[in-house]
Formats: C-alpha cells, sequence, structure tokens
C-alpha cells in the first residue's frame, strides 16, 4: 500500500490535532482504540498518511518548520501528543485574501492572527512539487476568496479536496462540476465534529420524529475561546456557517420548523476557554395530547481533536477515491463527516451507505 500524501492549508488549531493524532495511533490503531471510527480505511492506516506540504499566513508560522508551526500562538488546542517528527515540511506563505478578519488586530497576539509580510507563494506551483494527493483546507469561517483560491489550486495541480470549512465547494453545483470534469475527489463541506452539538442535536431532532412528537422550537448556543470562535465574532463572517449547521439539524426533521423557531450558531467568544467549546441546546416539544415538555443540554467538548476524529476518515476516503479513477464530490463519506454534504441523509442510513462504499460494494 502506498502513502498518503498530504497538503495542509491552514495550520491551526485543528492542524495540531490531526498531526498529534497521526503520531498517536501510529502503534495503537486497533478496533477498541478510543476516537477512531476505522482504524483502516481501503488498506490506509494512520500511518500512512505522510504530510508533504502546508499553507499558513501567520508570521509565527510561515518559514517554520511544520512540527514547530502547530504548537505556535494563537493555536491553543489541548496537547495530547507533544512529540512530532521532522517532516521536512516548512510552512508556506499562502495568498491572504479574505482569511483575517480586521478586528483580529484588537485583540492581543497570543488570541488573534497576525499576518506575515511575506510574498504569497504559487499554491498549485507548490502542490504539484510536493506530489500532494489530497489537500485538506482548514481557513477560517468567512474566507470564501481563499477557500475558493486554494479549490482552483487543487484543480490546477490534480490534488483532491477536503474542505472542511463552511464555504461551498463539494455541495455547490458549479465548484463540485469542476471537480468532477477534472475527475479529482472533493469531500465537503464543514467538518461535523466526532461528538459535538451538530451529531447531537441530529439525533435528538430524528429522534422527536420517530417517537411521533412535534418540535416547536430549538436552539443551540455555542461559545468557545479559540480564534476560530474569534474570527466568528463577525457576522457576516457567518452567514454560511449558519446555513450550514442550521440544514443539517432541519434535514432530520419530517417538516422542517420556520425560521423563527430555531436558532443555532456560534454565539460569543469567551478567552478562557481556549479551544473547550461550549454548548447549550434546548428542545421543546408537544407529546401525547399536545401536552409541552422540554429538554435543555449542555455539552463541553475540545472543539479540534473532534474535528480530527473525522478528518482522518475523510483523507483516505479521498485517497481511496483517487486509487480507484473516482471523481467528482463523494456523497458517502461527505453525508458522515461533513455539516452541508451534497446530499444529506439521517445519520444511520449513511453510515451504513459509507460502510458499502468503503467495501466497494456501491
Ligand atoms: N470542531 C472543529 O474544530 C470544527 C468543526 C467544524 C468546522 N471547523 C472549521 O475548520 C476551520 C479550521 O478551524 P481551526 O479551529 O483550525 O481554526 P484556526 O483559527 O485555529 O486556524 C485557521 C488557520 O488558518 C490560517 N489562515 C488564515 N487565512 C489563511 C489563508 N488565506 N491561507 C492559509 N492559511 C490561512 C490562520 O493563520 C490559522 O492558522 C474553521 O473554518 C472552522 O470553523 C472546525
Amino acid at each position: 500500500m502506498g502513502k498518503i500524501k498530504l497538503a495542509i492549508a491552514g495550520v491551526g488549531n485543528c492542524a495540531s490535532s490531526l498531526l498529534q493524532g497521526f503520531e498517536y495511533y501510529r502503534d495503537k490503531a486497533t478496533a477498541d482504540s478510543a476516537g477512531l471510527i476505522h482504524p483502516i480505511i481501503g488498506g490506509y492506516t494512520l500511518a500512512d498518511i505522510q504530510v508533504v506540504a502546508a499553507f499558513d499566513v501567520d508570521r509565527r508560522k510561515v518559514g517554520r518548520p511544520l512540527e514547530e508551526a502547530v504548537f505556535a500562538p494563537p493555536n491553543c488546542t489541548t496537547i495530547f501528543h507533544r512529540e512530532l517528527p521532522s517532516y521536512g515540511v516548512k510552512v508556506r506563505m499562502g495568498p491572504v485574501l479574505d482569511g483575517v478578519a480586521r478586528h483580529m488586530a484588537d485583540y492581543p497576539e497570543s488570541k488573534a492572527f497576525r499576518v506575515a509580510a511575506e510574498k504569497p507563494c504559487d499554491v498549485a506551483g507548490v502542490l504539484r512539487e510536493s506530489g500532494a494527493d489530497v489537500l485538506v483546507c482548514y481557513l477560517p469561517v468567512g474566507s470564501e476568496d481563499a477557500v475558493q483560491h486554494y479549490a482552483q489550486a487543487c484543480l490546477d495541480a490534480g490534488v483532491a479536496m477536503v474542505n472542511c470549512v463552511p464555504v461551498f465547494i463539494a455541495s455547490h453545483p458549479e465548484w463540485s462540476q469542476l471537480f468532477r470534469e477534472k475527475n479529482l475527489p472533493v469531500v465537503g463541506d464543514d467538518i461535523k465534529s466526532q461528538l459535538g452539538a451538530t451529531i447531537v442535536h441530529r439525533m435528538l431532532a430524528w429522534l422527536m420524529c420517530q417517537r411521533g412528537v412535534r418540535l416547536d422550537r430549538t436552539y443551540q448556543l455555542n461559545t468557545g475561546g479559540n480564534t476560530d470562535f474569534l474570527n466568528m465574532l463577525e457576522q457576516h463572517r457567518l452567514r454560511t456557517k449558519r446555513i450550514s449547521k442550521t440544514e443539517s439539524v432541519q434535514s432530520q426533521l419530517d417538516t422542517p420548523l420556520p425560521d423563527d423557531c430555531i436558532h443555532i450558531g456560534p454565539s460569543d467568544f469567551v478567552p478562557w476557554q481556549k479551544d473547550n467549546k461550549i454548548c447549550f441546546l434546548r428542545t421543546e416539544w408537544r407529546g401525547f395530547g399536545d401536552v409541552p415538555m422540554n429538554m435543555e443540554i449542555r455539552l463541553s467538548v475540545e472543539d479540534s481533536p473532534n474535528s480530527a476524529g473525522m478528518a482522518i476518515d475523510a483523507i483516505r476516503c479521498a485517497k481511496v477515491a483517487l486509487d480507484r479513477g473516482i471523481g467528482g464530490p463523494l456523497d458517502e463519506i461527505s453525508a458522515v463527516c461533513m455539516k452541508h454534504p451534497p446530499k444529506q441523509a439521517s445519520d444511520a442510513e449513511s453510515r451504513e451507505r459509507l460502510e458499502r462504499w468503503i467495501a466497494g460494494t456501491v
């Protein structure tokens, strides 16, 4: 079995957890390992993923060896595996475009992005030279132009894409068609955490339909203290994030709720929470006899390892698709791993379809 050559756009907290995970599971990826859905996919373990290129724009990351850059501020996620190998990869300067929100300058260096003064590299050229198979995109929410720039670079360089950002590529008719025409796999959009607010909220919505009760109103309020939450203080960057998160829950209901009865989204930045995300979830429903009832849940999760647990499957499925000559949006893995896939389905049905896809029987 060959290696999966991986490029990373955005060396933030999610990238940090992903790289730590590759090492953490190097010798202990079994069916019983906590945190893994698939120890092996299409013959690939996590030890088969080799990072060959990385892009960022922060002056504390650009030009540095990747194994140092992932631990540079403002990254603040839990370090569960400090020792990373020497990848022989220096972080390259990407095009900033709309990647950095203006209000970042109003916050201290330890919490916010600081743009490097370097000239941007030719992303497609670097991808070609590195021999990357798959690029995983971890740019900030609201980076429409920047994410599209990396998507175009993938198309130009012949690289598959896993888009973890709520900028619509795999689920956008024109972008997905471009990947189809080049026979390149694309997985997206907006990574769905392994066990986070979205999957819990979706399962509750689905459960209520199964049990014949009528959901009347629901909210999901999320707070965090990482740069993802700081970035999302700017409301206009949040448009597609709200669409992605809301549609993800609405898709599980037989009858979608009216807009003014569902409120889902990032709600505030609380600096000392760092990468710990707190979710307050409330559902109000009517049961037998139209009698009103409600439920409140408080979820506390470490955001970035929670996303890496899904990205590792998305990356390996993208490579399996390359091996099998499959291009365009990968519906099966996207429905399991992403909040805004090209096609929504129930999580149980999606998981079953994915297992058949991995086994090569669909
Ligand atoms: N559970 C999760 O953590 C989760 C879930 C769903 C979606 N996501 C999404 O994944 C993305 C990454 O999350 P994160 O927590 O790693 O964010 P982060 O803020 O820690 O990292 C973003 C990185 O992108 C870099 N960057 C900014 N503009 C750039 C550009 N033009 N080119 C290259 N790099 C650029 C920043 O310097 C930073 O290092 C976000 O969009 C987030 O919303 C994360």
